[in-house]
This record gives structure tokens, C-alpha cells and sequence, in this order.
């Protein structure tokens, strides 16, 4: 539908209106916008995207919005700059290890829980639609996404503690909002592009709250939606 705007207002001779989008299949993580007040798309588990124009009825008016944070400055009509994602992961987001020439798949042992479970939050494709939907402006599914991908591994696990404390600094520095811990991401919004929603568990057990010092919650029986 913005495709045929833009046509429309190409044709007028007028500008065209400034969004983000690559693949437009759900994998890349570039589309960001609110539509009808939800973050992708007003269904599950798809990104802005994937939303078709036969969701709606004939005749009705669609609002759409750009992410609005802080950590993410507007640059034009409908484009925010997620550069914030890109520094937060270059503050941590990564195994430092020197490996040498790439060794064969079976050549490091990894039980294979492990390597689901990695592969699992590995699907996260930083959209910035947690954060966007998240009261606080938190990006620590983001955050959770990575450090539990890497710290499910044997290449990851040495550098977990620092890796997580990294990129919480780099957060806070970039105006990123703290997790309350509310679950407010999960109740009000189910659209997770990637189904990451298990991920925060995941990182608060294992990594975040024992390094700011706040109590351990219980640890959670953790299910992806599809299982
Ligand atoms: S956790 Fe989900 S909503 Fe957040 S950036 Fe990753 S894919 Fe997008
Ligand atoms: S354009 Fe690639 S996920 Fe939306």
C-alpha cells in the first residue's frame, strides 16, 4: 500500500513518503512501523511487511506510525536511526576468541539442547519492535536475544558475564529505558518478529539481575510458542 502511495505521489509530482524495508519476507529486520498502534502489524508473528492490505476492510483508514524513542532519532518521515542496536553490539555483542581457519561442524561438541536453545534466540532479527512496544523503551530483549545465543555455546560462554555487563552499559549510555520486569512486552504485544519473547526470561535467570545487583526470580519453564 505505501508502494502505490509513493506511485500516486510520484506520478503527482509530489514527494514520496521515506520508509525502511529489504527483504520484505520477515528475515531482515529493516521494516519499523506502528500499525493501527501496534508494533509490525496489528496480527502475530509477522513484521510490517508481511501484513496484507486484504487484513482490512474496504474503505478503512490505516494509521501508521514510526517508532518513537529516544534511543532511535527520527531522520525522515517514517525512518528512525537503529544505529543504537549496531553500537550495543559493538560494545559486546560477540566472541572475541581467536579460532583460527574454520573448523569442521562436529570438531566442537555441543549437546544438542544447547545448540537448539542458541539457535532458537538466534532468530531474533533486531527489528527494534520490543523495544518500540516496550513502556520503558528497554531493548533487553534485544539485548537477551545475543548474550544467550553466545552463551549457550562453548566458543561464548567464557566472555557471558562481561558480554552481558558490555552491552547493559552501552544501553544505559545510549538512552535506552531499564526492564521493570513487568512482562508488559508479552501482554500487550505478541508480535515479536522472531518469537524471541523467551529470551528475556532466559537472560534475567542466567545473566542480567544478579549484576545489578536485584534478586533472582524463579527460574521459569520456557517454551517457544510454536512448541
Ligand atoms: S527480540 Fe523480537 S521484536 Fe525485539 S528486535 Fe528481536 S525480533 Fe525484533
Ligand atoms: S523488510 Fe525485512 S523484515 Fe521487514
Amino acid at each position: 500500500m505505501l508502494d502505490i502511495l509513493n506511485n500516486n505521489l510520484i506520478r503527482e509530482g509530489k514527494e514520496p513518503v521515506v520508509f525502511d524495508h529489504d527483504c520484505r519476507e520477515g528475515i531482515c529486520g529493516m521494516c519499523s512501523l506502528y500499525i493501527n498502534g501496534r508494533a509490525h502489524a496489528p496480527d502475530e508473528d509477522i513484521t510490517t511487511w508481511q501484513l496484507h492490505a486484504r487484513k482490512f476492510k474496504d474503505g478503512t483508514t490505516i494509521t501508521v506510525e514510526l517508532w518513537r524513542l529516544a534511543a532511535f532519532p527520527v531522520m525522515k518521515d517514517l525512518v528512525v536511526n537503529r544505529n543504537a542496536f549496531d553500537q550495543m553490539l559493538q560494545a559486546g555483542g560477540f566472541i572475541s576468541v581467536k579460532t583460527g581457519g574454520v573448523p569442521d561442524a562436529n570438531a566442537i561438541p555441543i549437546a544438542k539442547d544447547d545448540a537448539e536453545e542458541s539457535m532458537d534466540v538466534s532468530a531474533c532479527i533486531g527489528c527494534g519492535a520490543c523495544v518500540a512496544t516496550c513502556k520503558n523503551g528497554s531493548a533487553m530483549l534485544f539485548i537477551a536475544a545475543r548474550v544467550s545465543a553466545l552463551a549457550k555455546l562453548p566458543q561464548g560462554k567464557f566472555e557471558a558475564a562481561k558480554r552481558v555487563k558490555a552491552m547493559i552499559v552501552k544501553m544505559d549510555e545510549l538512552g535506552f529505558g531499564s526492564c521493570t520486569n513487568t512482562q508488559a512486552y508479552q501482554a500487550e504485544y505478541h508480535n515479536c518478529a522472531r518469537q524471541s519473547q523467551i529470551v528475556w526470561r532466559y537472560w534475567y535467570t542466567a545473566n542480567a539481575l544478579p549484576l545489578r545487583g536485584q534478586p533472582e526470580p524463579q527460574a521459569k519453564e520456557v517454551r517457544l510458542k510454536h512448541q
